[in-house]
């Protein structure tokens, strides 16, 4: 269906870096009262954490990063949309308090990047990370289990906990030459870096000729990515180019939606802002096989590119230089979320690691985007440190080995979502460059592997 749009009620976004961004988000003191359960009444600085201190009594300890990271004001989170602006790109692991000062039961905090934010009592109780807290949130993100259940996991929690770590698969701890030939044969998956060429085809052949769809469902198996040229530069061409694989994959955004830039936008990827490197729709246990990025009219300023980057590369890379940070992002389940209401009321969440492996320890399929990583984590405070170096190191590591290319009028970018990352240059929609129109839409592998099989058949074309 046309029209659909993600979310609501996303502004323009702010750099959070200035150190002039006011006390947008600051909860005005009130007057001298009892503090209630969830006010914080106390806080402890630290090296790399700020325990907090409720009025009821219990504490919690919150990583820097993760408070950074999560700060709740409207240059860094959309409440309407409920989704993250800071990027990960944004965030410095060394980030500090500069000031931390605790007024009418909130924790006001002045960062090293020059930022303040400011957290409210029932906001960081609700996301405190005690064993007991993150019981009682499980019961509502995965249905609720038996109460005993959740009481003896908590009490097993400390054990569980050290378990998770110790990673179950083995790490190749030698180093491989980063200079290494960028195509690198990994079964019938080819890894590629920086300077990586997309395979590209024409529209009209793929369409009429089974032996050109045929080489563009290998190459898009193979690579991860295929430009379709050439194509109409009408909405609903990507639905026809889908129609003659399988069913397209519907979402709670509908069969497709439009990526237009908006007066009044309502979603962050409806501004001109930068979007960081992702997999589309990570809160869906099964997110989408493939995304399909039909450009009907492009920008004509600058940016409003889209960086690619390999993951099956970038996790390789990490398994070889960075074990243990791979071994984190292999063994850390985090979640992802999306709620709001488009064609009907949803609330998505999804429990996942940010590397998925199949049982012969191969990457299965990548989860990331700063946009909808949930602020609430089941882990320690020790686990949530771990798990941002290992994912800003992973997200450096995508960038250094990524592309760019902008898209023009009739191009079609299919990118295999569980595996090439995908963002977009920020560019500035008021000008006179033109508005930007891009229309997506999503296709399983399941569907495309199944037509390969078909074609192969038809053609009598064996594959090695
Ligand atoms: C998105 C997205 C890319 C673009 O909306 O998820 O990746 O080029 N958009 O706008
Ligand atoms: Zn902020
Ligand atoms: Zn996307």
């Amino acid at each position: 269906m046309g029209y659909c749009m993600r979310g609501e009620g996303v502004r323009a976004f702010e750099r959070c870096l200035s150190t002039t961004v006011p006390r947008q988000a600051q909860v005005p003191d009130t007057q001298i009262r009892q503090p209630g359960n969830s006010d914080v009444t106390e806080k402890q600085v630290d090296v790399k954490t700020i325990k907090a201190v409720f009025g009821d009594g219990t504490t919690s300890t919150y990583p820097h990063v993760w408070l950074r990271e999560n700060c709740t004001c409207k240059s860094c989170f959309n409440s309407d949309a409920i989704a993250r602006l800071f990027l990960i790109d944004d965030l410095c692991l060394d980030i500090r308090p500069n000031d931390a000062q605790v007024k009418g039961g909130n924790l006001h905090v002045e960062w090293s990047d020059g930022h303040l934010s400011t957290y409210t009592g029932k906001w960081l109780h609700e996301r405190a990370f005690t064993p007991e807290a993150r019981a009682k949130r499980r019961s509502r993100y995965m249905l609720s289990r038996h109460e005993e259940h959740d009481q003896v996991r908590s009490r097993k929690e400390g054990r569980k906990e050290k378990e998770r770590k110790r990673p179950t698969f083995p790490i190749r701890a030698n180093r491989p030459s980063l200079n290494r030939p960028v195509a690198h044969e990994s079964d019938s998956k080819v890894r590629w870096g920086s300077g990586f060429q997309v395979p590209r085809l024409n529209f009209q052949s793929a369409m009429e000729e089974d032996q050109v769809l045929l080489d563009w469902l290998v190459q898009l198996e193979k690579f991860g990515v295929v430009l379709v040229e050439d194509a109409p530069t009408r909405v609903g061409t990507i639905n026809d180019f889908i129609d003659t694989l399988g069913f397209i994959k519907s979402t709670h955004y509908g069969q497709d939606y439009e990526i237009i830039n908006q007066i009044t936008p309502n979603n962050l990827a409806y501004t001109g802002s930068k979007l960081g490197l992702h997999t589309d729709m990570p809160y869906y246990e099964y997110p989408p096989g493939t995304t399909w990025l039909h450009c009907i009219r492009q920008h004509e300023g600058k940016g409003g590119a889209n960086v690619l980057s390999d993951g099956l590369n970038a996790t390789e890379l990490m398994k070889e230089i960075h074990p243990q940070h791979y071994a984190t992002l292999v063994t850390t389940p985090i979640y992802f979320q999306d709620k709001g209401f488009q064609i009907y009321d949803f609330d998505k969440i999804t429990k996942t690691t940010t590397i998925e492996l199949d049982e012969q320890g191969k990457l299965k399929r990548l989860h990331t985007s700063s946009q909808s990583r949930d602020s609430i984590m089941d882990l320690t405070p020790e686990q949530i440190l771990a798990f941002y170096s290992a994912l800003k190191t992973f997200n450096n590591t995508l960038y250094e080995h990524s592309i760019e290319m902008k898209t023009k009028p009739g191009d079609i970018l299919v990118l295999d979502n569980s595996r090439v990352m995908h963002s977009r240059t920020a560019f500035d929609p008021s000008t006179a460059k033109g508005p930007r129109h891009l229309h997506n839409a999503y296709i399983d592998w399941d569907e495309l592997r199944s037509k390969r099989r078909v074609l192969q058949d038809k053609l009598g074309v064996s594959l090695t």
